[in-house]
């Protein structure tokens, strides 16, 4: 995404402003429902006890150890129902929130696109539209560096869809040349989506809980020298999920928030566009080392991922996906 498509002043979507939050509904149950009666008040698994610890990286290849065994995403669908769950997914107008969006419909979810690339944004609405059934796929006009106008995408998406179960903090860019952008985009978006997810789901605001997925990425478990500051936004997003899924808020809200980490995923933009985002072409024997024979994974492998940690994931829990390989969840060691 050339940052300069950027618009920070535009008009709130479907020009619908805030709004005072939607009453729960009693349609639509949360997410976790479809397996169990509701969200569980401790959640099911060890995570909690890993938000306290450092990644166990394998030596060889400087990327996470798989848990063994290490499950395959087929057949998910079959023990989780997604059927009209509502689904915002920011950057969702093309590569991998573009495969988000088309895993979900595929079993029966709404979509919400968020997006600051309209053209495309309004474009794949009616294609998904056509596709998937009408009135499934909306789009918003949502800059994610524009607090209220993403507000009013959560607003227009609750109030289009009768409420709102899940939420992919996904919109990111690559390109340390506009750092401070990309700082706000990668990280402060992702803070900015969360706390609406919150107020827009928390059980604590009167919601009916769901959760949230992060697009993390793989350069957020190890150092890259070619791209310092992306490599940053990617850490924090960890430490972020790790403490904002902790079993206190997950307690409070009845919100997962689960990061899914992707690995070179190649998308309308990659892998041709990735080196003019780094910072100095002094960088570029770097970047050659890392980025020229890596194998990019097909973007649909991380749209399957997707739906693996939204049926497996537990609050806090940091998932990768790459190299065509199914997702695995990341283990974490003793603190330091
Ligand atoms: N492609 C990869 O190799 C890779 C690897 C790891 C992680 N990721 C992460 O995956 C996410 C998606 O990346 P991608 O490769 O699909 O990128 P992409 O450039 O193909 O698509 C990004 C989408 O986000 C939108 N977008 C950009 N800035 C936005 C903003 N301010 N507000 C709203 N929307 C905005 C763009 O219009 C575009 O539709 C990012 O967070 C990225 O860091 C990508």
């Amino acid at each position: 995404m050339d940052p300069r498509k950027r618009r920070t002043a535009a008009p709130p979507a479907r020009g619908k402003g805030p709004e005072p939050l939607p009453s729960p509904s009693t349609q639509n149950t949360p997410l976790a429902s479809a397996s169990s009666p509701d969200l569980p008040e401790t959640p099911v698994g060890t995570s909690h006890n890993r938000a306290r610890s450092g990644p166990v990286i394998s030596s060889e290849s400087g990327f996470p150890r798989a848990p063994s065994p290490v499950e395959d995403v087929s057949g998910d669908e079959a023990v989780m129902d997604f059927k009209n769950k509502v689904a915002l997914i920011t950057g969702g107008a093309g590569g991998i929130g573009k495969a988000y969006a088309e895993e979900l419909l595929k079993l029966g979810a709404k979509v919400s696109i968020c997006d600051l690339d309209e053209e495309n944004g309004e474009l794949l609405a009616q294609q998904f539209n056509h596709l998937y059934g009408h009135n499934r796929t909306i789009f918003c006009l949502c800059d994610v560096t524009d607090y209220p106008q993403f507000e009013a995408a959560f607003q227009t998406t609750s109030s289009v869809f009768g409420g709102l179960d899940i939420v992919v903090n996904n919109a990111g860019i690559f390109n340390d040349r506009f750092w401070e952008l990309e700082v706000d985009v990668n990280l402060n978006g992702v803070i900015r989506g969360t706390l609406l997810a919150l107020r827009f789901m928390g059980r604590d605001r009167g919601g009916r809980g769901g959760t949230v997925v992060i697009t993390g990425s793989t350069l957020g478990l190890r150092p890259c020298a070619c791209v310092p500051i992306y490599t940053a936004t990617k850490h924090a997003i960890i430490g972020f999920t790790r403490s904002f899924g902790d079993p206190f808020h997950m307690n409070l809200s009845g919100v997962r928030i689960i990061a899914l980490c992707p690995g070179s995923t190649c998308t309308e933009n990659n892998p041709e566009d990735m080196k003019k985002g780094i910072l100095s072409p002094a960088y570029e024997p770097v970047w050659r080392k890392e980025y020229e024979n890596r194998p990019f994974q097909p973007v649909q492998n991380v749209g399957r991922a997707l739906i693996h940690v939204l049926v497996k994931g537990t609050s806090g829990s940091i998932w990768t996906v790459d190299n065509q390989n199914p997702p695995r969840e990341v283990k974490f060691t003793s603190s330091p």
